[in-house]
């Protein structure tokens, strides 16, 4: 066993408040959700969600179908009613104002852009709806076509548009009343990979030049991913941890979300030994089911020897080799390459562990080789620095 001075894990305090307004505990956040429930009959959609939101933060609510990520939004917009619970915005109690009345703006699944109208009526539709001077009108449509970079288009019809491209009108459509909060409910999810890609840098963008807070509801990983400020990982109607994506990704708390945002090798282990390191520190040991394997791993709880325990290790960080790996603080096992995927700048391997089970490896293609260097069939080793493994009880 390590002794206590070993840490592994230097965990880096966060300590700009500017960029982590969540972490100051003077911030005081934009928007409070109180212990907001929604019932249909029996069946409880949102279950008693708890959230404060930083102003101009992009959030993203992360799930996968039927989780309750429309329900808990359309709450906020105004367009279903909380069965229980409170929505502050601003310093502003808004739970029973109806939807026009909110400083919110929602964007929805299906951009419901109007066909008969040109790109400029469609953006323009809110400020005259509201009655607002033509030249106000005419000058703020000016500015958002400019800020989305429709202004080329700006007398097309929708269907003379590609999806990007109307993706971008109803963004614009959305911002013109100028929210104090955009809430948009799957905004990508119309769009073919490359373009979601590219889509999702422009509302980064955006949203950091107007600074409006953005609530994002997505079931895309990697689009929680690169768009959030913060992510809440959602399951049947409640938040499972919410964090940085960062922190999400190599922090799990527990194996559904490390499942579910990003890939990850789960092994079965039971804990051999734990020293207390600090207060929310401990060093364990554990051995990986049927193969034995010692494990060296820090986690921020207590365990005792004879738990049950999952150790996870995301498939980048595990090297593979034909030598067997030298080193200090190395877990290795070894095993025989049942699939390889080349992707030219990586290649994924499955390989089939001694005890039967697969482990995915995603390796960076440092070298140029003519030939690849890893066969199907090869014996490996596979080798992890022990600062990677993830202990998981739950
Ligand atoms: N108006 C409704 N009446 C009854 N059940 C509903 C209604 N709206 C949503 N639900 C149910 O609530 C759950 C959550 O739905 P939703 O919030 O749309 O999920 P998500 O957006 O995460 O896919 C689903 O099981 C859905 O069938
Ligand atoms: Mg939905």
């Amino acid at each position: 066993m390590r002794a206590a001075s070993d840490k592994i894990m230097p965990v880096k305090p966060a300590t700009d408040f500017a960029e982590a307004p969540w972490l100051d505990p003077k911030a005081v956040p934009f928007i409070q959700i109180k212990s907001l429930g929604k019932q249909f009959g029996d069946f409880t959609a949102v279950d008693n969600i708890s959230l404060d939101i930083y102003q101009g933060e992009l959030f993203t609510i992360l799930g996968g179908s039927g989780c309750g990520k429309s329900t808990l939004l359309r709450m906020l917009a105004g367009f279903e009613t909380p069965s229980a619970g409170q929505v502050i915005i601003d310093g502003v109690d808004i739970t029973d104002l109806p939807a026009y009345d909110r400083p919110v703006n929602m964007m929805f699944q299906s951009y419901a852009v109007f066909p008969h109208m040109t790109v400029a009526q469609n953006v323009a539709y809110g400020l005259k709806k509201d009655r607002l001077p033509k030249a106000e009108i005419a000058a703020r449509v000016k500015e958002m076509l400019a800020l989305v970079q429709l202004e080329e288009l700006a007398a097309r019809k929708p269907k003379q548009l590609s999806g990007g491209q109307c993706q971008r009108v109803a963004l614009a459509r959305a911002l013109i009343k100028r929210p104090k909060v955009l809430l948009l409910d799957e905004p990508l999810a119309a769009l073919d990979k490359k373009l979601r890609e590219q889509t999702q840098f422009e509302l980064i963008n955006l949203q950091y030049k107007l600074g409006t807070t953005f609530i994002v509801v997505t079931h895309d990983q990697e689009e929680a991913m690169t768009l959030s400020s913060r992510v809440a990982v959602m399951d049947a109607g409640r938040f499972v941890q919410i964090g940085t994506p960062l922190q999400v990704y190599e922090f799990p708390i527990n194996r559904f979300v490390a499942d579910f945002f990003g890939t990850i090798n789960l092994f079965d282990a039971k804990v051999t030994g734990s020293t207390v390191i600090d207060k929310n520190t401990y060093a364990i040991e554990a051995a990986l089911d049927k193969t034995g394997t010692l494990v060296e791993a820090d986690c921020t709880h207590k365990l005792k020897e004879g738990d049950l325990i999952s150790i996870g290790v995301r498939p980048e960080k595990l090297s593979i080799s034909q030598k067997k790996p030298r080193g200090k603080n190395l877990t290795i096992t070894s095993g025989v390459v049942e699939d390889l995927a080349y992707y030219g700048n990586r290649s994924i391997y499955r390989v089939r562990s001694h005890s039967g089970r697969i482990i995915q490896i995603s390796a960076q293609n440092f070298q140029r080789t003519k030939e690849l260097v890893l066969e199907w069939d090869d014996q490996v080793y596979l080798s992890w620095d022990s600062s990677c493994s993830v202990v998981l009880s739950e």
